[in-house]
């Protein structure tokens, strides 16, 4: 027999999978024009903490996964050091479905576009958290003024979710110094967790 929480799985589940079935077919801005698919984001559609991305890259648009080339994997590295499974303990989408052309930024057009299918993804997922990976997500949630290297490491609230802004994946690639903030960020995020969601979570690291 199923208990509440198996119940509230499973509704989530469905509601997610209509939506990613509408969201396949969304032409509301010009970028599915130039991708192959739409990526519309994988974890556990009951999971109390979403990460946010900027938008599908390459790798993302050949495999219709997010966060699966080498920002992907560095992501991966931070959520198994804080203890969370990618299918388990988060949910892992963007600000945009679709892969601007040439990795550029998606334009503030292009995510207004989208802005419904992260809504609604939000509205069902209904995190406890949402850790936004860099200045792009940070801007859809906060508005064009924000800046990642001002935002980080502080939370932000909004519609009773809790919201830490961090370095995007990518970055630390680029600049390997940015890796000791994005620590403590993913580490406020497990604090954070275990106040909120889980007070048993383990972490090896935290
Ligand atoms: N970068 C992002 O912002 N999102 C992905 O899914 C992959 C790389
Ligand atoms: N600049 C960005 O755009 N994103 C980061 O995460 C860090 C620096």
């Amino acid at each position: 027999m199923l208990g509440q929480s198996d119940d509230w799985d499973l509704s989530c589940i469905q509601e997610l999978g209509q939506l990613e079935k509408k969201v396949q077919d969304c032409c509301r801005c010009g970028l599915r024009g130039g991708c192959r698919g739409v990526v519309f984001g994988e974890g556990n559609p009951a999971a109390r903490i979403v990460i946010c991305g900027e938008g599908p890259g390459a790798d993302e648009d050949r495999l219709g996964r997010p966060f699966v080339g080498k920002a992907g994997q560095l992501l991966d590295r931070i959520l198994e050091a804080c203890g969370f499974g990618r299918f388990d303990h988060v949910y892992i989408l963007n600000t945009v479905k679709c892969r601007p052309p040439g990795n550029r930024a998606p334009s503030e057009e292009e995510r207004s576009a989208c802005r419904p299918n992260l809504d609604a993804q939000i509205r069902i997922i209904r995190p406890a958290i949402v850790v936004l990976l860099g200045a792009t997500a940070l801007q859809e949630f906060i508005g064009p003024g924000g800046r990642i290297t001002r935002c980080r490491g502080s939370w932000l609230e909004r519609d009773g979710i809790q919201i830490m802004p961090t370095y995007h994946p990518a970055a630390l690639l680029r600049n390997p110094s940015l890796k000791a903030d994005v620590w403590k960020d993913f580490k406020q995020v497990v604090y954070r967790y275990r106040e909120l969601v889980d007070p048993g979570h383990y972490s090896a690291h935290c």
